[in-house]
């Protein structure tokens, strides 16, 4: 495996916007593991498959009517050959994405496709829930960022166009879920730079997290 970036944290918190940015200045991949989640679970409806039926979950996670593509702008997702990156991003699939990381199964299946995103010549900055603890727990260095649950519902509510109260509550019933489920809880990783974003600007993070980084690759 090449050498891995890694930030985690809650929903909204700026795992997105800040993993892309600092991948662009490394000259990296990033991946979304998120995207892993939400691609499954708009799949499994798209099917009509049972969102508690964890056999046949787990056995789409390898069925090639879906699959994930690193980009530099986006992490893409592909349902019967059609980019449904727009509609994975809307916050009822992200909390049918978080409903289905629950299964043990699911998740060891799909692990190796996350870890695989390591493999290319580049180095990776892989962001999710659990990409510090469980999926690169070897890498070079680990980030966790977190921020206000209203300035988090904020952010979201402004990027989709949505009401910021109701944000509140998704994400924090979402939170809720990551953070209490029994395998592979979102956690702040062993040694990880821990950043609260909440008062500062994109570039002023990624600075941050490139200061840290810099003595580690
Ligand atoms: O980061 P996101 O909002 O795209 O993630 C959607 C859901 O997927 C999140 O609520 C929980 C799950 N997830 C996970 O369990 N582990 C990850 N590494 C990434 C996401």
């Amino acid at each position: 495996m090449g050498m891995v970036i890694t930030i985690d944290g809650p929903a909204a918190s700026g795992k997105s916007s800040v993993s892309r940015e600092l991948a662009r200045r490394l000259g990296w991949q990033w991946v979304s593991t998120g995207a892993f989640y939400r691609g499954l679970a708009f799949a499994a409806l798209q099917l009509h498959i049972d969102l508690d039926d964890v056999k046949a979950l787990a056995e789409l996670t390898h069925n090639p009517v879906w699959s994930v593509r690193m980009d530099d702008a986006r992490t893409r997702v592909f349902f019967q050959d059609q980019d449904v990156t727009d509609l994975i991003a809307h916050e009822d699939v992200g909390n049918f994405a978080s409903k289905v990381s629950h299964y043990p199964d699911v998740r060891k299946a799909l692990l190796e496709a996350q870890r695989n995103c390591s493999r290319g010549p580049q180095g990776l900055v892989a962001e999710g829930r659990d990409c510090g603890t469980v999926v690169f727990p070897q890498a070079q260095a680990k980030v966790y960022l977190t921020a206000s649950s209203e300035h988090r519902a904020a952010r979201r509510a402004a990027e989709l166009g949505l009401d910021q109260g109701d944000m509140v509550k998704a994400q924090q019933q979402r939170d809720h879920q990551d953070s209490t489920r029994k395998v592979a809880p979102m956690a702040v990783p062993e040694d990880a730079l821990v950043v609260d974003t909440t008062t500062m600007n994109l570039e002023q993070v990624v600075d941050k997290v490139v200061e840290f980084v810099k003595g580690k690759i």
